[in-house]
């Protein structure tokens, strides 16, 4: 139990700022100590999951306000960057002035934020197309051939920075998922239940980010993480995870242990994830310790009240609700979309789950639905 209480009261969301969003800020920093390097004002990245084909803004550094924060677009709507991607090439606009004058509703938007000149790179890993880089200048004309050839060795370290921390994260979903499939939970919880959970939670947090403060960084990895939730089920026996009736007392004891299992494996693995910073470690783990928690006490194992849930686990705790009702299992039928909202509003008013993390979800529902065409059960995510 010392492990979950531990985590009982984290830093919260708004501090979610280390990691790699803190080691470009750092870079960035060094980068504008040189004079001639000095009116590199924005440096952004958007990472791109080829699965949905959605480009989505994810972490930048520039002086104040990101003129692109929580936004998400289907790549091929924009075909300037597919073109970029397509030929590995890279794409310098030194007037955005002029390209705004022209219609470009981003380019005005730069320019009004006091962004007057820009240079684009794809990040490209071994499959292919991982997000785009991009670096923007406080004055118009800044990225000359000499600028350019300063930079080139930020950027190209900027983008392995971003490939490294990709790569590390999918191979501790890969574990996670392995985990899953050589244990009993395969039969209850497909990947297909994983992967939308996780972009439930994203959809949830997205919708959350401007009014709660939350970065694009913290969205980002509330996606990532959200998969771990139940990897403490490695631990419950199959005559457990599967007993097609209701729980005995004892069995359910042992059910719900798979909480404390979960976070000491996130402890146990958290060695060979050495990537993963002290925010991001606690987001993880307050998300596998925390998921079945309710705002009114009445969830496990530490019954937690109100403020005291971690939003992340509140979020989580929605969409993991929120597919298990949408979903077939072996002891019942799938819900309807509005059936299961209905159910988790009744929850709301009983003080169990998060109203705002409710609507969130019911504000994307046209979102909601693509994603359950897209993956589906017969999809292993
Ligand atoms: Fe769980
Ligand atoms: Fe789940």
């Amino acid at each position: 139990m010392k492990i979950v209480e531990s985590l009982a009261k984290g830093e919260g969301a708004a501090s979610f700022h280390q990691g790699l969003a803190a080691q470009i800020g750092a870079l960035h920093e060094e980068i504008r100590v040189e004079p001639e390097l000095a009116p590199l004002g924005r440096i952004a990245v958007a990472l791109y999951d080829p699965r949905t084909d959605l480009l989505k803004t994810f972490i930048h550094s520039s002086d104040g306000e990101s003129p692109l924060d929580h936004a998400t677009a289907p790549l091929s709507g924009l075909p300037s960057l597919v073109e970029l991607a397509r030929v590995h090439g890279t794409r310098t606009l030194n007037d955005l002035s002029e390209v705004a004058r022209s219609g470009h509703e981003y380019a005005a938007r730069l320019v009004s934020f006091g962004y007057y000149s820009s240079h684009t790179v794809p990040i490209c890993g071994r499959e292919g197309l991982r997000g785009f880089l991009f670096l923007n200048g406080i004055v118009p004309g800044f990225f000359t051939q000499r600028v350019l050839r300063r930079l080139k060795p930020y950027g190209d370290l900027i983008a392995q920075m971003v490939l490294r921390e990709l790569d590390a994260l999918h191979s501790m979903q890969s574990t996670v998922k392995v985990l899953l499939q050589i244990s009993a939970v395969r039969d209850g919880e497909t990947g297909g239940h994983l992967a939308r959970m996780a972009r439930y939670s994203r959809a949830i947090g997205l919708r959350l980010a401007a009014p709660l403060g939350f970065s694009d960084e913290f969205v980002e990895y509330l996606f990532q993480f959200a998969p771990v939730h139940d990897v403490g089920k490695i631990s419950v026996p199959d005559h457990i995870l599967l007993k097609p009736g209701p729980l005995t007392p004892d069995e359910f004891k042992v059910m719900q242990g798979h909480v404390e299992r979960g976070v000491e494996i996130v402890d146990l693995a958290v060695g060979d994830f050495g990537f993963i910073s002290t925010a991001h470690l606690r987001m993880l783990r307050q998300i596998v310790a925390c998921h079945h928690e309710k705002l009114d006490g009445s969830g496990y194992p530490q019954g937690l009240k109100g403020a005291d849930v971690p939003l992340e686990a509140r979020i989580v705790a929605v969409a993991d609700v929120f597919d298990a009702l949408t979903s077939r299992r072996p002891y019942k039928a799938a819900w309807s979309n509005a059936d299961a909202m209905d159910a988790l509003r009744h929850d709301v008013a009983e003080n169990r789950l998060d109203g705002a993390c409710v609507e969130a979800l019911a504000e994307c529902m046209s979102e909601i639905v693509d994603i359950q065409v897209l993956f589906g059960e017969t999809v292993v995510g």
